[in-house]
């Protein structure tokens, strides 16, 4: 379908349990116009857009069909969340090899009919695959993210807020590196009020627990696994962190999330693509920022790197 000229697309390739929440979440933002549905099973697709078009008379008017990639054309993002899902005790690096055969076929196909836009990535392993999307597309690397960590961020906020009983939008405290096993929690920034924790703890007469506080990232490091066991599928919190990040492309908002970008020269890390606190605008990856982390936070980063490097390795992107 041609796109409106003053019409904010997006295009969501892979309309499963991920895609179509993040879809369903767009429609109810208002924040795009119209919304493409590409999938490979085409009568899912077309299921998934006739229940949404008939969310719109109680929502926004918004154009929304069954497609295939050549509606990706004038899109200002596609998501891609094509792909098989974590099964119970799989990792997501076990997930390669399933998904990155899709890649081949539905990356070289988006960018055939959109060379302008922004691929934002939500597949697993979803580093690994931010960097075969950027290999694959050849586009520039500011326009080729991941969702990353925004995740895993937002489960350690909100397992924060529980802890110190306070809004966990005003925790301030980042997950980095892998969206997987090797992610770093960044305990030596983390704030409550610009008060670092063992601060914001005297401050309110709480006890500091380093033990609790090592519990609460294994709580947020595992949730997948937790809620993979009880439910098949992650998709509600995920969706929404799509969606932060595509409101901040579309409205040009320069957010700090914890996406997750090509990596250059980041404390002697190159060559991969992980998750840092990153600002986000129009134009994709404005900037990664460089945090002041402690040598232990270095160290782990450094691994997180390594572990995703070798499984980049085993793949053939050129
Ligand atoms: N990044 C994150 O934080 C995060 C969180 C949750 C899930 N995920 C990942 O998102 C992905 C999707 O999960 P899900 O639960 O929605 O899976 P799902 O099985 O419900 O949906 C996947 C969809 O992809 C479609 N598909 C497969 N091959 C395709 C192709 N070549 N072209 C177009 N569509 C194709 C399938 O038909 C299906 O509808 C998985 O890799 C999962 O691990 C990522």
């Amino acid at each position: 379908m041609e796109a409106h000229p003053h019409s904010a697309r997006v295009a969501v390739v892979g309309v499963g349990n991920v895609g179509a929440t993040f879809a369903y979440a767009l429609l109810l933002s208002g924040l795009a116009s119209e919304i493409a549905l590409i999938d490979a099973n085409h009568a899912k697709a077309e299921g998934e857009a006739m229940d949404l078009n008939h969310t719109v008379p109680f929502t926004h008017p918004t154009r929304i069909w069954a497609g295939d990639c050549s509606d990706c054309a004038g899109a200002a993002v596609t998501v891609l969340a094509a792909g098989a899902g974590q099964q119970p005790r799989e990792t997501r690096l076990d997930l390669i090899k399933k998904n990155a055969s899709i890649w081949r076929a539905i990356i070289p196909q988006v960018v055939k009919h959109n060379t302008t836009g922004i691929l934002l990535i939500a597949t697993n392993p979803v580093d690994v695959l931010t960097y075969a999307a950027w290999k694959l597309s050849g586009l520039p690397a500011q326009r080729v993210i991941g969702s990353g960590t925004v995740l895993d961020t937002s489960r350690f906020r909100y397992l924060l807020s529980q802890r110190f009983g306070v809004d966990a939008r005003s925790i301030h405290a980042y997950i980095i590196g892998e969206h997987g096993d090797s992610e770093v929690p960044v305990w030596s920034l983390a704030n409550i009020a610009g008060m670092r924790l063992p601060e914001f703890c005297q401050a309110q007469d709480l006890a500091y627990d380093p033990r609790a506080m090592e519990e609460i990232f294994l709580q947020t490091r595992d949730a997948a696994y937790r809620i993979i066991e009880r439910k098949g599928a992650t998709y509600y919190a995920v969706a929404a962190g799509l969606m932060r990040i595509t409101q901040a492309i579309l409205r040009n908002q320069s957010t700090v999330l914890s996406v997750s970008s090509l990596i250059n020269d980041y404390y002697g890390i190159s060559d991969v693509c992980f998750s840092l606190p990153t600002v986000i605008d129009r134009g994709g990856v404005e900037s990664v920022l460089r945090l002041d982390l402690n040598p232990e936070e270095i160290g782990k980063l450094h691994h997180s790197a390594e572990v995703l490097q070798t499984t980049i390795g085993c793949l053939d992107l050129n």
